[in-house]
């Protein structure tokens, strides 16, 4: 619910407050956390004394002894005394840069905006949902400058965004527009965000807030590896359950930065939206620019609290399609089998082993189209290639078919190879900069999404292959950064734009593609987690978490992810050992305990494996279809975390609060090592529980004495399930 009065905005969910004033034509953030009731006074709010001994380096706002850099600011403007880094900024026709925005008009309208040409969170029939437009202009130059705010009052979330209009006659350059700042007062903070590196995602970092800027970014072309477009700010006390926890994150996959300044007066702001670096973008008369969506999350019971909020509104006002609510297949992927040394019959046989266990989708990876035996050619030539395949794609769909298993097949669409057909036709049709060199990543170039005739032709390959064959899904893989963002389709002036409309072309095609396939199930992938962000969750349910698939180094990515992402989002593979990337050998009911609790898959030959774990793998996918409606749609909490811990426990609850699921996993087991008690978390205190032996025990035991660990032997791991009597 939003009301205004008293020059004061009060965006209400059930159980938080987020209150914007109006002060002197300015946008103020005064207050963000904990539903109020009373109906504030501006003034009190303020806490504005004229009377303050008045800095001599304070910059004196419209004559007053007072400074817009002492504020706390809803959406900053540069260059006229708030010093610190501001929300947006541009050049207009005169080539000057500061700015004056004037609050103008509001909007309260029922249900949730749209994002122009870009994913967003949305509203459902029956939601309580609404959308608060303010509506500033920036005096001297003419730009309009609305804020954007949805509220979702029983999700618990408020979400930003920002649209630019250029009312003037003469054209206005944005150099920096993020989708939002929050300035807090005199709040002490850990700043926490998520980083790794290739085969080794989303790792949480948390360090104090002291005075200065930290920020994580990307200009690598995609969210990346290296940090996620996720943060938090929390109290330094704050833990899984207790404490005060801001999280953030953006609906984006391209370059992106988000930070945190603590500046004059202990005012820290936190800040969010596409990386200003590389980017303008020019506005001529009456055109407009939308920033990605950020969707912001307040939690007064710790990080397992803020955790839930962006899962619940993810796993169901996230993701479109069919597959959002229903079981997704367990699937068998070649990848980790044959690399690129496959033909029909090996796929066939791995295909028969997986059916024979209870697999539901056979994907075909990397290596079936042109001549791609290793991965430096054919990228963009997607025929299949009869050598290994000499009934086609068609062919073998039609095999992995009759044997029961829907059939699923890789692309990477954005991707070209120097040394493809698709080349050698259209050399211009890869991002490049004019004759300067065309820097490779992993032999291959990118694909100028910024051009229409571009995406029509990715569009034009896709539907060819989706509408003639019979495939069920889709991974969507990306396996370079972008360098060199350029196109000869633009003029000098628009290079800058051309990093932002790559990521316009590339979801234009994925809302294409998903509303003419809805029977297809996309997983995005990029070198693994590179590009595990919402605006990929949007048109894809499911990610492929990691490129490192050893079931121990899962439990920390896993981890990390759930900070911001539900379970239900992560593709999680039982694959070989010694296993491909850190060479562990662990048990196989392990790797399985590890990745039950995503979108559960295999990557290994299972015609391989002894008698005895192949049974093994039968229990997995059977216990898989009976639980997966709890991990994917149920509440998670972490009950013991893997930092610095032997041991790492999860706990899931049903939406009906009936099932319980209690993941345990012994990570290092050490001799005599100390008993560990996983607590759980939001039980009926005077239920009884029963686990899967008839053997029954009161919520009150299991929450204030908990399940009794001894963590002394390497990868065990246990999957309790209580069922409230
Ligand atoms: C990177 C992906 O993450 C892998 O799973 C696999 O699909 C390879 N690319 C194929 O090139």
């Amino acid at each position: 619910m939003i009301t205004f009065g008293n020059n004061l905005f009060h965006l209400k969910t059930k159980d938080t407050s987020y209150v914007i004033g109006i002060f002197e034509g300015k946008l103020l953030n005064l207050y963000w956390g904990k539903a109020i009731k009373c109906v504030p006074d501006l003034e009190d709010m303020l806490a504005v004394d004229y009377t303050r001994t008045f800095s001599s380096t304070d910059i004196m706002w419209n004559g007053k002894k007072m400074s817009t850099n002492d504020l706390t600011m809803e959406y900053s403007e540069y260059g006229r005394g708030d010093f610190r880094t501001p929300a947006f900024y541009g050049v207009d026709g005169e080539f000057t840069t500061a700015s004056d925005l004037k609050f103008d008009s509001y909007e309260i309208i029922d249900g949730k905006y749209k994002v122009e040409g870009m994913p967003s969170v949305y509203a459902e029939e029956g939601d309580k949902v609404s959308t608060l437009k303010i509506h500033l202009l920036d005096v001297y130059s003419g730009l309009k400058v609305t804020l954007l705010y949805g509220v979702y009052e029983d999700f618990n979330v408020i979400t930003r965004a920002v649209i630019f209009e250029n009312t003037a006659d003469k054209p206005y350059r944005l150099n920096k527009a993020l989708s939002m700042t929050v300035d807090f007062d005199s709040k002490e903070f850990d700043f926490i965000h998520l980083s790794g590196v290739w085969a080794r995602e989303r790792k949480p970092q948390r360090t104090y807030v002291k005075s200065g800027t930290m920020q994580v970014e990307s200009i690598r072309g995609t969210s990346s590896h290296i940090h996620n477009p996720f943060i938090a700010l929390v109290s330094p006390e704050t833990n899984e359950e207790y404490g005060e926890a801001y999280g953030f994150n953006l609906v984006y996959s391209g370059n992106f930065v988000a930070g945190v300044q603590k500046e004059d007066y202990d005012i820290t702001r936190a800040f969010m939206g596409i990386n200003p670096i590389g980017f303008s973008w020019i506005l001529e008369k009456g055109e407009t620019f939308s920033t990605p969506e950020a969707v912001l999350v307040y939690s007064n019971n710790g990080l397992g609290e803020m955790s839930r909020k962006f899962h619940k509104l993810y796993r169901t006002r996230l993701c479109i399609g069919v597959y959002r609510d229903i079981k997704r297949p367990v699937l068998i992927n070649n990848w980790e089998a044959t690399y690129f040394d496959f033909n029909e019959e090996k796929i066939l046989d791995i295909t028969k082993s997986a059916a024979e266990l209870g697999v539901e989708l056979m994907v075909l990876d990397d290596g079936w189209f042109g001549k791609r035996d290793q991965e430096d050619c054919s990228l963009g030539d997607w025929t299949p290639d009869t050598r290994k395949l000499p009934n086609g794609v068609k062919g073998l769909a039609e095999k992995v078919n009759n044997e029961g298993l829907k059939f699923g097949l890789w692309f990477e669409p954005e991707m070209v190879s120097p040394d493809s057909n698709l080349y050698r036709e259209h050399p211009d049709w890869c991002l490049h900069q004019g004759g300067r060199d065309r820097t490779l990543g992993r032999s291959q170039l990118v694909l100028d999404l910024s051009r229409p005739e571009v995406c029509d032709y990715v569009k034009g390959f896709m539907s060819e292959i989706l509408s003639t064959v019979n495939i069920s899904y889709i991974k969507w893989d990306m396996n370079r950064y972008i360098t060199e963002f350029g196109s000869p389709a633009f003029s000098g002036e628009k290079q800058g734009e051309i990093a932002h409309r790559y990521m316009l072309g590339l979801y234009d095609i994925m809302e294409y593609l998903t509303a003419n396939f809805p029977h297809v199930l996309f997983e995005g992938c990029s070198g693994g987690g590179g590009r595990f962000d919402p605006g990929i969750l949007y048109y894809m349910p499911q990610i492929w978490t990691s490129d490192d698939s050893d079931g121990l180094e899962r439990i920390d990515i896993q981890y990390g992810t759930s900070l911001c992402y539900p379970y239900s989002a992560m593709g999680a593979h039982v694959s070989a050992v010694p296993n491909h990337q850190v060479f562990r050998t662990t048990p196989i009911k392990f790797r399985g305990d590890v990745a039950i609790c995503g979108q559960l898959g295999y990557e290994l030959n299972l015609g391989i494996l002894s008698d005895k774990e192949k049974e093994a793998v039968k229990e997995q996918i059977k216990t898989y279809h009976k639980l997966a409606d709890v991990f994917h749609n149920g509440d998670l909490y972490r009950i013991i975390t893997p930092e610095n811990s032997d041991v790492a426990v999860n706990q899931f609850i049903s939406e009906d609060e009936n099932t319980v699921i209690v993941c345990v996993y012994v990570m290092r087991g050490r001799p005599n090592n100390a008993y560990k008690y996983a607590k759980l978390k939001n039980l009926d205190l005077s239920a009884v529980y029963v686990d899967e032996n008839g053997k029954e025990y009161s919520g009150e035991f299991l929450s204030r004495f908990g399940i009794k660990i001894h963590p002394d032997r390497d990868y065990a791991s246990k999957i309790i399930v209580l069922k409230k009597k």
